[in-house]
């Protein structure tokens, strides 16, 4: 089934993806395994002219397009990084959530081919992860596909996401890499069933409860002499939160401010999360516990063709069609990510690709609104879960956030 599943994407590339009707995993999984093997030329060579001199606007115009586009653009940015400089990954254990699909599996794909111990796919359809483990299966091998262990979980479910969490720290004496990649994409506005909007609360908050869990077990490792890197997947999209968030209560997170707002803002959250993490636990006596967040470019996936027909059942055409060409296919979205889950030595920076590190907003570099985010953070989760705290535990009442 994988065989056909990857012939299948290879037309992919020059026609638009079909609508999901056949299935999610059936277009989504596979998705550039086929691109991955391509003979598409990835040596880069410097962007300078002849004489040397390259303007700084021509230069940042070079970053822009590198940053987001995939194929030729990718040639452009003025450093570089590719799947291939991923290290070799023999004794690591990682955690991937949202990796059996979209730019997660590419992030999956690269770490088990670097030879990653074992991997942990934490997402919620069972189906899809089965159709990921064939493709890891047929592409590198049995031996690679039985080091993944799926874990279901929907991150809106924050009980759940500890008890995950929890079994994770049982069975394991060391974590080397955490992938906060799973997302709600650009969609409307909707509440969970804790009355949480759910942008926040899955692409932000489940995420929290996850990485705040797993820290000790991360602290540990990095205490036996490993550099721990965790690794949160934002977007440029977070430019389009509104202007005016404050992150001051529930009910400003709980006002539908549209698709790209609610989106924007989750994703504002997780470069204020890294850059928070780098003053509270990074720079704060564990110098080799580091958190960073991404931009992927845009990137095909289901998110880019599939969900953003929701909000945009007309508009969301050109996304879906009208930019696919310079879309970055799956693994091309995974560079920044992998060279933050593997290489960089740096904490709280924003890397865009292939390995860039960008400023981003203004907001997202107010400390002051980060440390009022992970307040609110800690604050919506405890209150959400205590009722029934005392029979199943809440999320955070035995743990810090950080
Ligand atoms: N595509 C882009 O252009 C782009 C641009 C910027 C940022 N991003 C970000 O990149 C990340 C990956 O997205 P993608 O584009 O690769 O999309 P995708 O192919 O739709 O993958 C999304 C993944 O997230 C998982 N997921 C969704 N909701 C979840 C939940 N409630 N609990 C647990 N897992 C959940 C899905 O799990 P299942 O497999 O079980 O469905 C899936 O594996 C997201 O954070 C997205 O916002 C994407």
């Amino acid at each position: 089934m994988a065989q056909r599943l990857v012939a299948r994407r290879a037309n992919a590339t020059l026609l638009p993806v079909p609508c999901c009707t056949r299935g999610v995993n059936q277009f989504i999984v596979p998705a550039a395994v086929s691109l991955y093997h391509q003979p598409r030329t990835r040596s880069f060579k410097s962007t300078a002219t002849s004489n040397g001199v390259v303007s700084n606007t021509m230069q940042k115009l070079g970053d822009t397009l590198a940053e987001n586009f995939g194929g030729a653009f990718t040639k452009l940015g003025s450093r570089q990084f590719k799947l291939d400089d991923c290290p070799d990954l023999t004794g690591k254990v990682g955690v991937v959530t949202g990796g059996s699909q979209g730019i997660g599996f590419g992030v999956a794909y690269t770490l088990l081919k670097h030879n990653i111990s074992k991997l942990y796919i934490i997402s919620v359809n069972e189906e899809v992860f089965q159709g990921a483990k064939t493709v890891i299966a047929d592409e590198l091998g049995q031996d690679k596909a039985d080091r993944m262990f799926w874990m279901k979980c929907d991150l809106s479910d924050w009980r759940r996401v500890k008890e995950v969490a929890e079994i994770i720290k049982r069975t394991n004496d060391r974590l080397d890499i955490l992938v906060n990649n799973s997302g709600r994409g650009i969609m409307s506005a909707e509440l969970t069933s804790y009355g949480v909007d759910r942008h926040m609360a899955v692409n932000h908050m489940g995420h929290v409860v996850l990485t705040s869990h797993l820290l000790p077990l991360m602290q540990k490792t990095a205490e036996q002499g490993s550099i721990v890197r965790i690794s949160n997947q934002s977007s440029n999209l977070h430019e389009a939160a509104p202007k005016d968030t404050e992150f001051a209560s529930l009910d400003e997170i709980n006002q539908d401010v549209g698709p790209n707002g609610q989106y924007g803002r989750s994703k504002l959250a997780g470069i204020l999360y890294s850059r928070y993490f780098n003053r509270k636990v990074t720079q704060n006596g564990h110098p080799n516990v580091l958190m960073n967040a991404t931009h992927p470019g845009f990137v095909s996936t289901k998110q880019s063709r599939q969900d953003i027909l929701e909000p945009y059942p007309l508009g969301g055409y050109a996304m879906k069609y009208g930019i696919e060409p310079i879309k970055k296919d799956q693994f091309e979205g995974a560079v920044p990510t992998v060279f933050c889950a593997t290489t960089i030595e740096d904490s709280g920076q924003y890397i865009c690709p292939p390995c860039i590190p960008e400023e981003g907003s203004e907001m997202s570099q107010d400390d002051e609104l980060a440390d009022r985010l992970m307040e609110l953070t800690r604050d919506i989760i405890a209150d959400k879960t205590r009722m029934d705290s005392v029979d199943r535990g809440c999320p955070m009442d035995d743990t810090f956030v950080h």
